[in-house]
């Protein structure tokens, strides 16, 4: 069994990923950190309560930061609604947040990587804020964590932000830039395979026919996404489920095939975001990362679709 602290800015595929999890038997979820990104952190913080309510766990939720390190975040809800999940629970109350505890998602990692050091993978589906931040705090958690599975990045195939950029490293470069060169031990799982795992209409159909609250819910709120893929990503024909591949490798890490490389960051205005080898990889001067760069597509869908709801 693999312990898992998942991080994640949820979200619709970050909601799927937490469902994944949760209904693994190989994975023992520790808890789940929240970040802003895809929705502001007091919504991400939400959503995950409200999905890990549904599914009847009860892993706790820490809340995380509010924003990147340097830059400023906008929201515009293209892709995950306003309030990150298809607009189904619209904004945050009062009461949502209520039993949000004390301790910051930071050092709510720091302290579990303390205790479980190389037992425990670190899975981040969303900007590596709150990992750049507990490494900046404590910087001994670098050698102790087993393992650090990042959503993010693009090495072989074009940006979905920009030309060049992912997500999820566009919104916090100088986080992901201070991680990479952190000595980390570093599985990127990026577009370059996110982008072949695909959930398509018929599949959310299936979900909606089963007839219950849970899957009808977790149909509604992926029809939002899959609606958006139509507009902005016709030529994929389905919704990529980035996040839950990550949980995927964490879970199984043969699922990939990968390669070892020095991974940089463009922190400057024209490639901001992008993924790039290290040419000059002067500290450390091995590779940093394992970048995934192929998938066995067929055993994490069947894993997915065994474990989803
Ligand atoms: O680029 C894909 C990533 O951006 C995923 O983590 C998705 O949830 C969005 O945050
Ligand atoms: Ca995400």
């Amino acid at each position: 069994m693999v312990k898992i602290i998942l991080d994640c800015d949820t979200g619709i595929d970050d909601a799927l990923a937490i469902g994944y999890a949760i209904n693994s038997p190989e994975i023992e979820l520790l808890g789940i950190t929240a970040c802003y990104g895809m929705a502001p952190v007091d919504y991400t913080f939400r959503n995950t309560k409200t999905i890990l309510s549904m599914l009847n766990s009860n892993v706790g939720v820490w809340r995380g930061s509010e924003k990147p390190l340097i830059l400023e975040k906008e929201y515009d809800g293209k892709i995950h609604g306003m309030d990150g999940l298809g607009n189904m629970l619209g904004s945050v109350k009062e009461y949502d947040l209520e039993d949000c505890p004390s301790t910051h998602a930071v050092d709510y990692i720091i302290e579990q990587i303390h205790k479980f050091k190389k037992e425990l993978t670190l899975v981040v589906t969303g900007p590596l804020t709150n990992l750049a931040k507990a490494v900046k705090k404590d910087p001994e958690i670098v050698q102790l964590v087993g393992r650090v599975v990042t959503m993010g990045g693009a090495l072989t195939t074009p940006g979905n932000v920009s030309k060049y950029a992912e997500a999820n490293y566009r919104i916090d470069p100088h986080a992901a830039d201070f991680v990479f060169k952190s000595d980390l031990p570093i599985t990127m799982v990026g577009l370059d395979v996110t982008r072949k795992t695909l959930l398509t209409e018929e599949d959310v159909g299936k979900w909606r026919s089963k007839d219950t609250e849970v899957s009808g819910f977790f149909a509604d709120f992926t029809q939002f996404y899959l609606d958006a893929y139509k507009e902005l990503h016709p030529y994929l024909k389905g919704c990529a489920l980035h996040d839950p591949l990550a949980v995927g490798v964490a879970k199984f890490p043969d699922l990939v095939k990968t390669i070892p490389i020095h991974i940089q960051i463009d922190t400057e205005e024209d490639g901001i975001g992008r993924t790039i080898e290290d040419l000059y990889r002067k500290t450390p001067d091995t590779p940093n990362t394992e970048v995934c760069i192929q998938v066995d597509t067929e055993k994490f869908m069947n894993d997915f679709f065994k474990c989803i709801i």
